[in-house]
């Protein structure tokens, strides 16, 4: 048999002697690669539904910086695309979500047209997996119900999600339909990105961080737990990451979601998160400002954080997505420290 590639090792709780390596939105606009092909595209979903050009642009950041894997290009918001809710991501302002807040929107969301709608995502996974470089292990992704959510209440990128946490509030039965159908589509998105060949799969719940005690249970831990389930019981053995973004408080309670690994942002001391993390992977946490702007002190840190975790399952990533500013030499740089060290 085979030896299970790095990142998978780690994943599964194997203390590894070298430290695998990605970063959150390493496919973007920081590499010139990326808006190359991303302008022969008609618009940012068109990218996402062109397999041959998604599989190219989810394998550029590898040819350049080696990581150990690759995270599939697509996007959280083609779930409530495929749910037939119109998103349109408007050049240089983001996305723009039809917003669904009634009983009769949320009803009419499209479950049965999910999968053939996103038909060409699984082709995409068919494709990198393909041309994926030995060892490397590719990653699939769909956002948390509640952090699609927040985009499906508030119609448009935001800081607080004011609307969205009203409604949470406000209608809890409506909300718990809006999740529920969320959640049931991306459990099917996920399954397919299982089939197609994902290796692993992280959730990212971006704005978990904006809820309260209570409702992180609810709207962020029950649902996140109820796609852990579904997919270990299609896959056992199928490595899950969960992000839960603005909630290295909440780590403890979060571990009843059952994912194999904990990605922390750069908020949560990673000291804190081993602590908390019940002997689970964690992966996290430089700060992507860092990088961007202090190289040496974003060298130095990332020293401190390997430190900390060299007796731990780990995974090194950032604490938060690439940024378009980010240069490029200091992604080098750090890529070239990181595939160096040895624990
Ligand atoms: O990590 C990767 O390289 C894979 C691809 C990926 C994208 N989005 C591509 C993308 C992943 C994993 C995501 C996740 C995503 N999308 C999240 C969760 C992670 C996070 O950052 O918190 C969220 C909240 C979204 C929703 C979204 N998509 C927003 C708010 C925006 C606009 C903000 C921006 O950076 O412009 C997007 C657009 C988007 N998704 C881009 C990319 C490369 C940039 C758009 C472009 O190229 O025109």
């Amino acid at each position: 048999m085979t030896e299970d590639k790095l990142l998978i090792q780690a994943l599964q709780g194997k203390q590894t002697a070298r430290v695998p390596f990605w970063f959150m939105r390493q496919a973007g606009r920081f590499l010139p690669e990326y808006k190359a092909t991303r302008a022969t595209a008609s618009g940012f979903l068109d990218l996402c539904f062109s397999p041959e050009k998604a599989a190219e642009v989810t394998l550029q950041p590898l040819r350049r910086f080696g990581m150990s894997a690759a995270i599939l290009f697509s996007d959280i918001l083609v779930i409530p695309y495929a749910l037939g809710v119109d998103v349109r991501f408007a050049e240089g302002e983001g996305p723009i979500v039809e917003v669904t807040n009634t009983k009769q929107r949320i009803e009419a969301f499209e479950l049965d047209k999910v999968r053939a709608r996103l038909e060409p995502v699984a082709e995409t996974v068919r494709l990198v997996k393909n041309k994926l470089p030995e060892g490397t292990t590719l990653i699939g992704f769909a956002g948390a119900p509640w952090t699609v959510a927040c985009y499906m209440l508030q119609g448009k990128s935001g800081k607080e999600f004011a609307k969205a946490r009203q409604f949470a509030q406000a209608e809890p039965v409506l909300m718990q339909l809006l999740i529920d159908k969320v959640t049931d589509a991306t459990i099917d998105y996920l399954k397919m990105q299982i089939d197609a060949g994902a290796e692993a799969i992280q959730i990212f719940d971006s704005w978990s961080g904006l809820l309260s005690p209570a409702q992180f249970a609810k709207w962020c831990i029950e649902p996140t737990k109820k796609i852990v389930k579904a997919l270990r019981a299609y896959k056992k053995e199928i490595p899950l990451i969960g992000f839960p973004k603005g909630a290295g408080l909440f780590l403890k309670d979060y571990a009843q979601t059952d994912v194999d690994c904990f990605g922390i942002d750069m908020n949560t001391p990673i000291a804190f998160a081993k602590q908390h993390a019940a002997g689970k992977c964690l992966q996290g946490n430089l700060d992507p400002l860092l990088l961007c702007y202090d190289l040496n002190g974003a060298l130095d840190e990332t020293k401190r954080i390997l430190e900390t975790m060299k007796d731990h399952p780990f995974v090194f990533n950032l604490g938060h997505g690439m940024i378009p500013e980010m240069p490029i030499a200091h992604v080098e740089a750090l890529s070239n420290l990181l595939k160096a060290y040895r624990r």
